[in-house]
């Protein structure tokens, strides 16, 4: 093995995914000279398998809804089909313009991009091949992966993950989705607007259960009338593979017959045979340990994104590079408040959410008052004709400190809501905010009026 010719670099990063390049990115525009290793492709799970190609894919879908209920609008057409492969060509052309742009920012801020599989060998020190690469410090950011049940194989071809689903060229006649969070969520509803029969399949009583309840009862609600069957609380007890598809049996004896089954029970961390143990990186169940200012127990070493525990979002990947990188340089960056980073289901119809649900809320300051404001209310909610609700979580007399919204493109708005609990609005104050005439956005501005005492377009 060679010594990195150039002598060791500032920081060194071993993960080209959202964490990994955010870190790469800010540190070089400090001044930080960089080594950034990849695998395989630059822009990692998000940009490749996650993020960009389903919103892809559920923007298709949404094309395809559009067709089906135009006749609502008086607008008379008929879907006559779905050419997956090209639904398939401009998924990947998204991705492929995406992944171009990236490439370039990060040969034109001077980072060395390093492609192949690195492996931690010192507190310092990464090896690529028969390279050892050297720095001040090592970012880890390796990121995740879908992870399945004890017991129950991913055979890639009936039972499969999401990066299975994607690279799908049919859609399925029938599937069955195992576990109800965004993965679950996400793929049953594109692949029911694309026509197939879905059946969701999950442990807990509701469909995304860790948000506000009455969020996942609004989602079960529209997934009913687009005639996605739901198992909510039930155990899963096994799957049978025949040559026509999947016979899913749950622990109540229920069977489900369908084309295929996805396994969406949550992604863990990508951390085996990467040298962390040998080096003494500190970890639980294979997620890296790390203090709030991102570093794990070797001074040297911190790690970011997926890898660490806490919530699995390419925008905390983001947000922990920028940060990294910033304090790496001696710049003190505010830390992150992991309180009030917004989370979205692109299902049709979109769960937004961002603070704390109620119950959580409750748990933290005793007493909570909600308010919810129907969209049925809201003018541009019955010209788009979605269903759903805004509902805002607040202490008595205090700040708003969850807000939680149910509809089509809500996922738009809970940037406005992010404004209101990480300032820590009062009702009052925002209810004094000016909201556009018809928007989706005065659902905020009308919960907050209702809030604060003065509802409009609603009744308290
Ligand atoms: P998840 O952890 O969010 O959801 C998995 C679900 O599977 C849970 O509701 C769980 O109760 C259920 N489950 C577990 N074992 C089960 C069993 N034996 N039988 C039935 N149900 C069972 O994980 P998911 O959806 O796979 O996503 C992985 C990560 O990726 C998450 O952190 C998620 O937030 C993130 N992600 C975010 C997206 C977004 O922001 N739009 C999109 C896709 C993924």
């Amino acid at each position: 093995m060679v010594d990195s010719a150039a002598g060791p670099v500032d920081l060194v990063i071993l993960g080209g995914g959202s964490g990994g390049y955010a870190t790469a990115l800010r540190a070089a525009e400090l001044g930080l000279t960089v080594s950034l290793i990849e695998k395989d492709k630059l822009g990692g799970t998000c940009l490749h398998r996650g993020c960009i190609p389903t919103k892809a894919l559920l923007h298709a879908a949404e094309i395809a809804d559009n067709i089906h209920e135009s006749g609502n609008f008086g607008i008379l057409s008929t879907l006559e089909g779905i050419d997956i492969a090209k639904v398939n060509s401009y998924k990947d052309s998204v991705v492929s313009k995406l992944y171009r742009g990236l490439t370039g920012l990060v040969n034109t801020r001077g980072i060395e991009l390093v492609e192949g599989y690195g492996r931690l060998v010192s507190p310092t020190s990464v090896a690529v091949g028969d390279r050892i690469i050297t720095g001040r410090h090592v970012v880890l950011a390796t990121g995740s992966q879908s992870k399945s049940l004890p017991g129950l194989d991913v055979d890639h071809h009936q039972v499969i993950t999401s990066d299975d689903a994607l690279r799908l060229d049919r859609v399925p006649a029938s599937a069955v989705v195992l576990g109800a969070g965004a993965i679950g969520c996400e793929f049953a509803s594109v692949w029911r607007s694309f026509g197939a029969e879905v059946t969701i399949v999950e442990a807990l009583p509701h469909l995304v259960p860790l948000e506000e309840e009455s969020s996942s009862k609004l989602l079960e609600r529209a997934f009913r009338r687009r005639g996605i069957k739901q198992h909510l609380g039930a155990r899963f007890a096994g799957v049978k593979t025949t040559d026509e598809g999947v016979t899913v049996t749950l622990e109540d004896g229920t069977t489900i017959e369908a084309e295929l089954l996805l396994v969406a029970v949550g992604r863990g961390p990508v951390s085996e045979g990467l040298g962390y143990e040998e080096v003494g990186i500190a970890t639980d169940r294979g997620y890296v340990l790390v203090d709030h200012q991102l570093r794990t127990n070797v001074p040297t070493v911190s790690a970011i994104g997926d890898l660490r525990p806490g919530l699995q979002l390419a925008h905390v990947g983001f947000a922990e590079g920028i940060f990294l990188a910033e304090s790496l340089a001696g710049l003190n960056p505010p830390p992150i408040n992991y309180d009030n980073i917004p989370r979205v289901t692109y299902s049709h119809p979109e769960v937004a959410s961002v603070g704390l649900t109620s119950a959580a809320a409750a748990q933290r300051y005793g007493d909570v008052v909600t308010q919810t404001y129907d969209l049925a209310g809201n003018g541009k909610a019955q010209i788009l004709q979605t269903a759903g609700a805004v509902t805002l979580v607040a202490v008595p007399d205090g700040p708003v400190v969850g807000v939680h919204i149910v509809g089509d493109r809500v996922g738009e708005l809970i940037a406005e809501a992010q404004l209101i609990t990480s300032w820590e609005a009062l009702p009052a104050e925002v209810a004094q905010l000016i909201h556009p005439h018809p928007t989706l956005s005065e659902s905020i501005g009308e919960a907050h009026l209702a809030l604060a005492g003065k509802p409009l377009h609603s009744h308290n």
